[in-house]
């Protein structure tokens, strides 16, 4: 049985679990269509993001919407989180305990939403979905099938803020994304045909 996203975030409410609790302003949850199709996993909380209590809302997230279109998704028909919940101090990387004690939440986030398409977007949140110590730019640009997810690793969009060579990989990738929801809803399409006949 999975718990509700409400009960999820009720759960988070207050979370004293990490250090992090002590410098965040406020928990950065996840938000978007509970029942999305494709959900999209962060790093997490930047300072935009942990001011606004919501995910992608900075830099990174302005170039994520444009990059959206490109796959034919609106902000509001996706579901956004993070690998962690809070900012970590200036930005730093997010550390293996952080990590162990904030990711059962995503992983029920993912449960409770159970999407058919894993967007993962940097090193942290590719590792932790896709269990591999590989990076990311090996990894970007296929599908990779674990369990009853199609999984799609690309590069964080802060990473191709900051280099602009990556912008172009960045559009093919979400175009890619594109035709993996179209090939998922065929494929849907076909199995309910089967059923109803
Ligand atoms: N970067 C992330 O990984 N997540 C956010 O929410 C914002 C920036």
């Amino acid at each position: 049985m999975s718990r509700s996203l409400d009960d999820i975030r009720a759960d988070l409410a207050g979370c004293r679990r990490c250090v992090l609790s002590e410098t965040r302003t406020n928990l950065v949850f996840g938000v978007g269509n509970p029942h999305a199709e494709v959900m999209f996993i962060g790093e997490a909380p930047g300072r935009q993001e942990d001011l606004g209590a919501e995910p992608f809302i900075g830099a990174a997230g302005q170039y994520l919407n444009t990059l959206l279109a490109l796959a034919g998704l609106k902000r509001e028909e996706i579901y956004i989180a993070n690998v962690l919940k809070c900012r970590p101090p200036e930005n730093r990387d997010p550390r293996p305990e952080e990590i162990e004690v904030c990711t059962p939440f995503l992983r029920e986030q993912v449960k409770a939403i159970a999407p058919e398409i894993l967007v993962t977007l940097g090193n942290f949140a590719t590792r932790f979905i896709l269990k591999t110590d590989r990076g990311i730019t090996g990894l970007r640009g296929q599908v990779h099938i674990t369990g009853r997810f199609s999984v799609l690793p690309i590069f964080h969009p802060a990473a191709a803020i900051y280099d602009r060579n990556k912008g172009p990989i960045m559009e093919d990738d979400f175009r890619l994304l594109g035709r993996l929801i179209t090939k998922r809803r065929e494929e849907r399409a076909a199995r309910e045909g089967r059923i109803q006949s």
